[in-house]
């Protein structure tokens, strides 16, 4: 079952200026920074309320996100839900019939366990289901 929205991830070009408008203007307290070098991102999260908002800046134009910007430009990346058991949601949406690029949980941001669904069965809605890390 999913719990929440944990957190909008939004693909950035450059993710000072991203951080400026988050950070400075929003005012939500920037919690975590870190590069993934697995997804080929350097991230950060901000709090907002419960939820977050994750902001991606690719380290190269060859990774998902630097694809993504260059098709489609900043904006609007993916939505995560809280999941308590990521490895169970992916078997029972495979089970469905639902096309997973993660067949298995991987670490994700903050030692969070996360898995993407394909947007081809998500309505065209880029999907991450997490489970935060202990303590987060
Ligand atoms: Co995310």
């Amino acid at each position: 079952m999913f719990g929440a929205i944990d957190h909008i991830g939004v693909a950035v070009e450059d993710l000072d200026a991203a951080i400026a408008l988050y950070e400075g203007t929003y005012q939500m307290e920037l919690v975590h920074r870190e590069v993934v070098e697995e997804q080929g991102v350097e991230a950060v999260l901000l709090d907002v309320g419960e939820s977050h908002v994750e902001l991606l800046a690719p380290l190269g134009a060859d990774t998902p996100v630097g694809k993504f910007l260059e098709r489609k430009g900043p904006g609007l990346h993916h939505v995560a839900y809280r999941v308590d058991d990521v490895a169970g949601e992916l078997v029972r949406l495979k089970a469905e019939g639902f096309r997973l690029i993660d067949e298995t949980p991987r670490i994700g941001i903050r030692g969070s366990s996360v898995g993407f669904l394909h947007p081809a069965s998500t309505g065209f809605v880029l999907t991450e289901l997490v489970t935060p890390a202990e303590g987060h």
